[in-house]
Formats: C-alpha cells, sequence, structure tokens
C-alpha cells in the first residue's frame, strides 16, 4: 500500500485537517506542562533541504527530538542529489531507511516524483508552489485567538505564489473568503482559482480588498529563487505594503500574519509587525505544534 504524503493541504479532508488542527493546540498543551510525550521514540525524520530555512528546520528537528526520534539534516551540498542522482532513485534509497521524509525545493513536481518512488510518507516543507506546513500553523494560530474561521474573511495582500496558493486550499477545507490582493501579473495559479471560485475573489486594490477583514496576511516580495526579480518587484509592488492605513480599513479585531522572514519597510511596515495585532511570533511557534500533530497523523496511524 502506498504511504499518506502531505504535498499539499488537499492531503488532508476537510475533517482531517480540522482534527489535526485540535491535536496541534492539545499538544502544545502537553509541551509547555512539560509532560514527556514521545510516540516516535527510534523514528527518523530525513529533511532534505534545497532552500534555506529557519523556522522549518527548527520546528521539525525540534518536533521530533520532543518525540524521542531523530531528524536528519541532508542538503544537496553534501549529498548526491546535488550531484545529479536521480530523483527517483534517492526516493527509493533514503525511503528505505528512515520513516519519513521533509522536502524543501523548487519545482512542485520534485517533490510529486519523490514521493511516488518513497516507501514512507513525504511531507512537502515548500515548494515554489505551496507551503502546506505554513498553513497547519496558521490556522491553529487564528484559531487560538479567534475560534472558528468558517465564514471569516481572509485578505491576502501581494504575490499570488507558493504561500496564497495554500490559502486557497485552506479557504476550500475550512470555508472561508479569500479575497487575493496582488499586482497584475502576480495573480495565483488560474487553474486553482478557477476550482475554487466560490471561495476566492482576486482584486488588484489592497485598501479595497483588506475592508472588514478577519485576518489580513501578506509574504516577501522576491521569493526564495527570485532573487534576480527583487528590484522589479519592488517597484511593481508598489500599493501594496501592509501599513497601519491598510489594516485600518479591516475589522478592529483582525489579525494581522506573515510567515517570516519579513522585510519591515518592504512588504509590511514595522508598526504592523510589531503591533499587538499581529500574531507572528505565535505562527511561527506554531510550526514546531502543528508539524508535530502532522506527524503523529502521518507515522502514528
Ligand atoms: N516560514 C518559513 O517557512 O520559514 P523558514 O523559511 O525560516 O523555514
Ligand atoms: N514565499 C516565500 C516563503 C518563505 C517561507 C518563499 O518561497 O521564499
Amino acid at each position: 500500500m502506498s504511504p499518506r504524503h502531505f504535498l499539499t493541504l488537499k492531503d488532508l479532508s476537510s475533517d482531517e485537517l480540522k482534527q489535526l488542527l485540535l491535536r496541534a493546540s492539545e499538544l502544545k498543551k502537553i509541551h509547555k506542562e512539560g509532560t514527556q510525550f514521545q510516540p516516535l521514540k527510534n523514528r527518523v525524520l530525513a529533511m532534505i533541504f534545497e532552500k534555506s530555512s529557519t523556522r522549518t528546520r527548527v520546528s521539525f528537528e525540534a518536533g521530533m527530538a520532543q518525540f524521542g526520534g531523530h531528524a536528519l539534516f541532508l542538503s544537496p551540498r553534501d549529498t548526491q542529489l546535488g550531484r545529479g542522482e536521480p530523483i527517483e532513485d534517492s526516493a527509493r534509497v533514503i525511503s528505505s531507511m528512515v520513516d519519513a521524509v521533509m522536502i524543501r525545493t523548487f519545482d512542485h513536481a520534485t517533490i510529486e516524483t519523490f514521493a511516488k518512488y518513497s516507501s514512507v510518507p513525504v511531507i512537502n516543507a515548500l515548494t515554489d508552489d505551496y507551503h502546506p506546513c505554513q498553513l497547519l500553523a496558521d490556522m491553529q494560530t487564528y484559531q487560538e485567538h479567534r475560534g472558528s474561521i468558517e465564514g471569516k474573511k481572509v485578505v491576502w495582500v501581494g504575490d499570488g505564489n507558493n504561500m496564497c496558493h495554500s490559502y486557497i486550499n485552506a479557504a476550500a477545507l475550512l470555508d472561508f473568503q479569500l479575497v487575493v490582493a496582488c499586482p497584475k501579473g502576480y495573480e495565483p495559479n488560474a487553474d486553482l482559482v478557477a476550482e475554487h471560485q466560490d471561495r476566492v475573489t482576486i482584486l488588484h486594490d489592497a485598501h479595497e480588498a483588506a475592508r472588514e477583514a478577519d485576518l489580513i496576511v501578506t509574504d516577501v516580495f522576491a521569493s526564495m529563487g527570485q532573487e534576480d526579480e527583487q528590484e522589479k518587484r519592488l517597484k511593481d509592488f508598489d500599493g501594496f505594503q501592509v501599513n497601519t492605513e491598510l489594516m485600518a480599513k479591516a475589522n478592529k479585531d483582525a489579525l494581522f500574519m506573515h510567515c517570516l522572514p519579513a522585510h519591515r519597510g518592504e512588504e509590511v511596515e514595522a508598526a504592523v509587525i510589531d503591533n499587538p495585532d499581529s500574531v507572528v511570533w505565535d505562527e511561527a511557534e506554531n510550526r514546531l505544534h502543528a508539524q508535530k500533530a502532522l506527524l503523529e497523523f502521518l507515522l502514528c496511524n
């Protein structure tokens, strides 16, 4: 039987996702109480990073250690992956020795190929198209601060990229309205938008989009791999900064999120990220708890 993978949020049903988010908060409580809980004793997670990371690496590695298991950091620089060993072969070999594999890479097709040839669960830790682990943490964070997100208005301000695509999937699974405010030419994938047209609206005016929002989310203008476009994007995203004026258009109790790392003064004004309505630190911490819930779901069921 092929293993259960987590390549996009849609690998979970709506009920499974809701259950996983509740479990993430329970695991957070267990951890904060100092209770030892080690369901993954002697289990090993391989972590393949083809892009930089702080939160993803620390949360998966710490999570595996807290669960009694172990995490292996693998970079293309010092594995044969960087010397052109085929993904199919790497998947067969690595998965024969570990219990799960986490991958951060560029092309989403790479992770799909790896999963196809892997004998153990594969977790998407960010591709150019999706960042589902971040959405687990974001949704957990919203729920912990404001309760159910069902029926709420979420506004994505910025690039229609990996994070935005995962927000579209979350809107479908958790039943909220997503307004994407992006410059022309930076819209999310048209097929994905068409598939979820009952949930997603695209606007090109961030301030109009922000009206009566319950949650405002943004991300860097230039993602990893797009460093050469930084200058052009700074110009193209003029008017798409989340600042105090934009936040004032949202509902009074609206939250602000950012997956981090952030560039204060570019996509977000320092006053917004450092304001009490900003839950970015809880959001980052919840990567740990949400991914522990995911590991438990994939490896202990
Ligand atoms: N948000 C996020 O994935 O952070 P890292 O790039 O630091 O892992
Ligand atoms: N969109 C960003 C997210 C980083 C966590 C990137 O892909 O670089």
